[in-house]
């Protein structure tokens, strides 16, 4: 019989959508790969999740935990204990996870703890792998895995920050998987700085950029539809939702004082996460209060893939701390605010995009960027390309067919 992978897909939360679209896609083309796609729940609103299946055309998840809203220890817990049984089921050779979210390590750990409790050693072969990918260092052949390998898409960034909970996903998942594939230079430095395998380290470009360069198009189509609405006129597009900027009341207060202030010279449209809105009421500021004293400043729902994509084209800037969207705007050449002291994205910064910036100089930075317009003809990153997934299904198929 002829020889298939078995892969299971895992995301969970609404940035792991717009990165294993792609791969499922190109895994499609493929009569030697079997997959399924497992969602954890873990962001379960429509307008979180469901929005990002219809605009990527996503098939829909074979297998849904339902996990919903959790501690993060607890979240992690349930996701794995649920599934340990899905992987005992299926057997992959492969499971697949995304970024940095709770899914994302929950979904390695679960992984990890079935090829534990396997006794069957298997060798992987990565000798074969693609001409044109800057390998830095010789495979070494003698490595032994266990079934299920782990895949981990965007490994190696590192934002130093050990407070953030996406930092601990990161280095942890990243212990566990047996192909890192990384979007960014700066990514394989610390890969091989905390001592992983540099065999294991494959420089690939940014799936996530897969689907901007395919849906762009759609997108700037959808647009039209939404620019009649808001009419023609500049906006500043903001994003929040770390808990170090919404969980605390008073660091809130003063975001949302500094949007009001900025929305005195432009339109500020700001799509709401559930966390964030969660927040605000909890810390007593209303949404109701200020649309009405401050109409230019305009709380939307959180919105789905295509129409934020067009928002962020025509912006003017992009205020955010969301780490998806840095990158985006790089791709896009649009100036963006990362409201955090760190970035796991350094090449971002490097580029000259993207600026790292304080609550207390935010109205200052935003006004001079705003005024001075867009960054000009900066640099995409390499392999930024659209065709990281091809690269990395290439990069699997060799190693796991043999
Ligand atoms: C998660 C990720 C973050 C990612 C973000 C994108 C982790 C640790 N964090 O943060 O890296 O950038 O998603 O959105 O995995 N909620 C809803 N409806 C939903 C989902 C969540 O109301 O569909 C509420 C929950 O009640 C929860 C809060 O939002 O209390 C936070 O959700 P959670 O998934 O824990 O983390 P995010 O802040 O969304």
């Amino acid at each position: 019989m002829d020889k298939k992978i078995k892969v299971v897909n895992v995301v969970g939360a609404r940035p792991n959508l717009m990165k294993i679209g792609p791969l499922i896609a190109e895994m499609k083309n493929f009569g030697d790969i079997e997959q399924i796609l497992v969602h954890t729940g873990q962001h379960y609103d429509d307008n979180m999740s469901k929005v990002f299946f219809e605009d990527l055309d996503l098939p829909d998840p074979d297998i849904y935990l339902g996990v919903g809203s959790a501690p993060r220890d607890e979240q992690i817990s349930r996701i794995v204990d649920r599934l340990i049984p899905v992987l005992s089921d299926y057997q992959p050779d492969l499971v697949v996870v995304v970024g940095d979210v709770n899914s994302t390590l929950a979904g390695a750990l679960a992984a990890d703890r079935c090829r534990k409790s396997c006794n069957q050693p298997h060798q992987i072969d990565k000798t074969d792998q693609i001409d044109e990918i800057d390998q830095t260092d010789q495979i070494d052949q003698s490595d032994h895995f266990r079934k299920p390998y782990i895949a981990h898409i965007e490994a190696g960034l590192r934002s130093f920050d050990l407070s953030m909970p996406e930092e601990i996903n990161r280095i942890e998942t990243d212990r566990l998987a047996d192909f890192l594939f990384t979007t960014e230079p700066s990514a394989n430095d610390n890969l091989k700085r905390e001592g992983i395998d540099p065999a294991k380290i494959y420089y690939v470009g940014n799936v996530m950029i897969d689907s901007l360069v395919r849906y762009l198009d759609r997108a700037l189509i959808n647009w039209k539809v939404l620019q009649a609405q808001m009419g023609d006129c500049d906006y500043l597009l903001v994003t929040l939702h770390r808990p170090c900027n919404v969980d605390e009341p008073c660091r809130l207060k003063i975001i949302i004082s500094a949007l009001t202030e900025l929305a005195r010279d432009l339109l500020v449209i700001f799509p709401v996460h559930p966390r964030t809105r969660k927040s605000m009421i909890n810390s007593g500021i209303s949404v109701e209060a200020i649309s009405h004293s401050c109409p230019n400043l305009r709380f939307v729902e959180p919105m789905g893939y295509l129409d934020f994509l067009g928002l962020m084209y025509h912006s003017k800037l992009v205020l955010t701390d969301s780490g998806g969207i840095q990158e985006e705007t790089t791709y896009l050449k649009i100036p963006c605010l990362t409201l955090r002291p760190n970035t796991e994205r350094p090449i971002t910064i490097e580029i000259g995009t993207n600026r790292l910036v304080d609550i207390d100089q935010l109205v200052e930075t935003a006004r001079t960027i705003i005024d001075g317009g867009r960054p000009g003809d900066t640099q995409i990153p390499p392999l930024w390309d659209g065709r990281t997934a091809e690269r990395i299904v290439e990069i699997l198929r060799k190693a796991l067919l043999r």
